[in-house]
């Protein structure tokens, strides 16, 4: 699998974010809690430097609860603040104002130091495509925040939301371009729906997330289809089919029909609360303790 995305686009969005991110004090990045690693693009930490910095665990709801508290600790035991949100119903956001004077307080002692009182936090959101981003904002932000208008060096048509007296948010996010060179990032991102899936075989996806499952879910399958989970990835497919009624030409199993039965059913979380990266790198990451905290 070899991918070239946009590349106009990414030229594009970077040179954005480069102008935005010189009129804000914090970066509220946001990654994909089911895979904290591949949906983040390592640029930001160039692009972020000097600024105050919150990571947002978001669908935090998609993923395994255990593994979204590790995941926190990983980012704060890196010097981030970090926090797990589900902005698609709220969960997590009432806090997310006191998270962010707290990201910033150093900021704000360096201006009360210099008899700078009580100026608001600026903040951007930032994250790859799809990953909530604007869901985010309008969670945080409401019906009832005023933006305000432009002001002096701040590009005309750029806005602010104020949230309260000490936090305004750029209504724009920044689009960060996920970076998958690496087949494993590339396969993750395709999971969770962020490359098309037209330029990806469905089935073949199929076949790699079961094989996943496999080390790290065994029960999803049996649980969900009422199947039993086979070493043969592709008999798994089959299966699928036939609980699933996918049929061609009468009674021709139709795989690709259930491959994208079964990759719906991963995204949306039918199958289950699932997370495909461990901070370790050891994406088998529990044999063992795969079925708890696991919604359905
Ligand atoms: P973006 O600005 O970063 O591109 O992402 P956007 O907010 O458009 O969100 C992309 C999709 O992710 C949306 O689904 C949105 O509802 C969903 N989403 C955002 N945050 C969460 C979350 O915390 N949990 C869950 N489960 N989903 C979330 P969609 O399918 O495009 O739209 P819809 O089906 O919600 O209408």
């Amino acid at each position: 699998m070899h991918f070239q995305w946009y590349p106009g686009h990414m030229t594009k969005a970077r040179r954005m974010m480069q102008e935005n991110i010189k009129l804000i004090d914090l970066i509220i990045e946001l990654v994909d809690a089911r895979i904290p690693l591949a949906s983040r693009n390592p640029d930001i930490d160039e692009l972020g430097r000097g600024k105050a910095r919150l990571i947002l665990l978001n669908k935090a709801d998609l993923a395994e609860e255990r593994m979204n508290d590790v995941w926190v600790d990983y980012f704060r035991e890196k010097g981030y603040s970090a926090v797990k949100v589900n902005s698609k119903k709220g969960g997590g956001i009432k806090s997310i104002q006191t998270v962010i004077q707290e990201a910033c307080k150093e900021k704000t002692e360096r201006d009360r130091k210099r008899g700078i009182l009580n100026r608001p936090v600026r903040a951007m959101v930032a994250g790859i495509p799809n990953v909530g981003k604007s869901t985010f904002i309008n969670a945080l932000a409401g019906k009832a925040c005023a933006r305000t208008g432009n002001k002096p060096g701040v590009t005309k048509g750029k806005q602010w939301i104020r949230l309260n007296k000490n936090v305004e948010l750029l209504d724009t996010p920044g689009i960060l371009w996920p970076k998958f060179e690496d087949q494993a990032v590339g396969l993750k991102l395709a999971f969770i729906g962020s490359i098309k899936d037209e330029i990806l075989q469905t089935e073949e996806l199929a076949a790699e997330l079961i094989r996943f499952l496999q080390k790290s879910y065994p029960q999803a399958l049996t649980d969900k289809y009422g199947i039993q989970m086979s070493e043969d990835v592709y008999q798994c497919l089959s299966e699928i089919a036939v609980k699933r009624h996918c049929l061609v030409r009468g009674s021709e199993l139709d795989t690709e029909k259930s491959a994208s039965i079964l990759l719906e059913d991963f995204r949306s979380g039918r199958l289950g609360r699932i997370t495909l990266e461990s901070p370790d790198g050891n994406d088998g990451h529990k044999e063992n303790e795969s079925r708890k905290g696991r919604d359905k």
